[in-house]
């Protein structure tokens, strides 16, 4: 049974509240921004008053951890072997924001056995009210793990950059989550631009392929500039919006946030924290990855 002791996690809510909003940030090429869009739109969400948890589902080198300076204490192994409580295993960042390593070598969420499933789903119970944002950093392309994360989430953020191979990339990530896996809506974010008009004419080119071969439309979902404090906040393993507030860049990833926050792409999907663990851990969720190179 889980042991119901919160030191380490956020108060709980007002009840009765399902304001929960699950999004994945993913991406066709790697490289594009999708961690540090995922740390810095938690810190400006939690700015905003969300009590937000980051899900690290990418193996990759430049983790969410790692850009925020953060060193964790355990991950979903040892909480499986029952050595630690799930709010040991939740890292604490900037502002509140918590981090939950889902990926750890063997010890994905796509490999976990049905007991291992069922183990982690009653630690995640104890988490039911203690977050309304979950944002899931996903890693690039069309993996069977980028497939997993994706499917779970309510809503989609797909990252893309001007240059052609991350549009390409982009639309082809696109075009598999709409025909293999039923998706329909997506948010559209551009990063790295040089200005606004850069933003939207990259996003036409993805619109107008979108509309023509998938017939999809697309929900653009802002821009993020290209400035050189991104990569310093990074090296320096601090948010951007906490190191360089009035940064452009910081600008208008607050201006994202709060977009993003005022939209809701999906209706009709239970808001509540319960609801999406069990969606992500069901075994129904491993037939989304069937078909899917890993
Ligand atoms: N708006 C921006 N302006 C300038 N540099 C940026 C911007 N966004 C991200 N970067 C830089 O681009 C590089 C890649 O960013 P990041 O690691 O967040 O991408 P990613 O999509 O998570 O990569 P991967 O696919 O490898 O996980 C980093 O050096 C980061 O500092
Ligand atoms: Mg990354």
């Amino acid at each position: 049974m889980t042991t119901k002791i919160f030191s380490n996690l956020p108060p709980p809510g007002p009840p009765g509240e399902t304001r929960l909003r699950v999004f994945s940030v993913t991406s066709g090429k790697g490289g594009v921004g999708k961690t540090s869009i995922v740390t810095n739109l938690a810190v400006a969400f939690a700015k905003m008053g969300r009590r937000v948890l980051i899900i690290d589902a990418d193996l990759g080198l430049a983790n969410v951890d790692i850009l925020l300076g953060l060193t964790p204490a355990a991950n979903i192994h040892s909480l499986l072997r029952g050595e630690r409580r799930i709010e040991d295993i939740l890292t604490e960042g900037p502002c509140g924001v918590r981090v939950l390593p889902a990926s750890s070598g063997i010890y994905e969420l796509t490999h976990l056995s049905a007991e291992q499933r069922i183990s982690l789903l009653s630690h995640l119970d104890a988490l039911e009210d203690r977050f309304d944002t979950v944002l899931i950093d996903t890693g690039a392309g069309i993996a069977s793990n980028v497939m997993y994360f994706n499917a779970a989430a309510q809503e989609i953020i797909v990252v893309v950059t001007p240059e052609n191979t991350s549009i390409a990339d982009a639309y082809a990530l696109i075009k598999v989550l709409t025909q293999n896996f039923g998706e329909k809506h997506f948010h559209v974010l551009l990063n790295m631009v040089q200005n606004e008009f850069e933003a939207i004419n990259t996003f036409r080119k993805i619109e107008r392929a979108a509309a023509r071969f998938l017939n999809l439309s697309l929900n653009y979902s802002g821009f993020i500039l290209r400035d050189e404090n991104v990569r310093k906040a990074a090296n320096a393993q601090k948010a951007l919006v906490e190191e360089y507030p009035v940064t452009p860049a910081s600008r208008s990833i607050r201006f994202v946030a709060e977009g993003l926050l005022a939209s809701r792409l999906r209706t009709g999907m239970k808001g509540t924290p319960q609801f999406f663990w069990k969606r992500l851990l069901s075994e129904e969720q491993d037939a989304v990855i069937q078909g899917i190179p890993g």
